[in-house]
């Protein structure tokens, strides 16, 4: 295993500097996402046409996971939105790297399994940054992702 991905997969000690994350180029990786999933404003406007084998990713920054209405999550994900779990750039960047190891450590349940059958190795933060870029909040890419909100 290549060093960077352990770095990665240690989540909190990836601190890159602000700017670091490239929006344009998340725009642009997204298309590896668009197979499954859509991005689509809550006034129907598609942001990006995709697929509906995954929920749509409007807004997904600081939104509580597994939490759209009508899609229907793995008991996986329903468990880290029982957890407390709301998204933030970090764990998205986490999450795409690997989705069942991210859920099984935030879970403590290691034989969680997400229905995401997709890993990504590089330009995760990029991406993350990207779906930040076009929540509703917006700015939350360049907030500190420390808040304690569980509870
Ligand atoms: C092969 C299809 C597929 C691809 C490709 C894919 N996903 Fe997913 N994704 C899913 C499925 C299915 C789920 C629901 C997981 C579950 O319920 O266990 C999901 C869930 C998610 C969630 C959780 C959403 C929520 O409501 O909490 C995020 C975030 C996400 N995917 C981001 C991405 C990103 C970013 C990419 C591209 C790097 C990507 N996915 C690529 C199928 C996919």
């Amino acid at each position: 295993m290549r060093f960077a991905m352990i770095v990665a997969l240690t989540g909190a000690t990836l601190a890159l500097p602000a700017g670091a994350q490239d929006i344009a180029t998340g725009e642009k990786e997204f298309r590896k996402c668009k197979a499954c999933h859509m991005i689509q404003s809550p006034d129907g406007e598609d942001i990006v046409k995709g697929g509906a084998t995954g929920p749509n990713l409007y807004g997904i920054v600081g939104k509580a996971a597994a939490s759209q209405e009508g899609y229907k999550y793995s008991e996986a994900l329903l468990a880290l939105n029982a957890s407390g779990e709301v998204w933030t750039v970090e764990d998205l960047a986490a999450y795409i790297t690997d989705p069942n190891k991210f859920v099984q450590e935030k879970t403590g349940d290691t034989s969680a399994r997400t229905k995401m059958t997709f890993k990504l190795n590089k330009n995760q933060q990029d991406i993350a940054a990207y779906l930040a870029s076009i929540s509703p909040g917006g700015e939350a890419a360049d907030q500190p992702a420390d808040e304690d909100t569980s509870g």
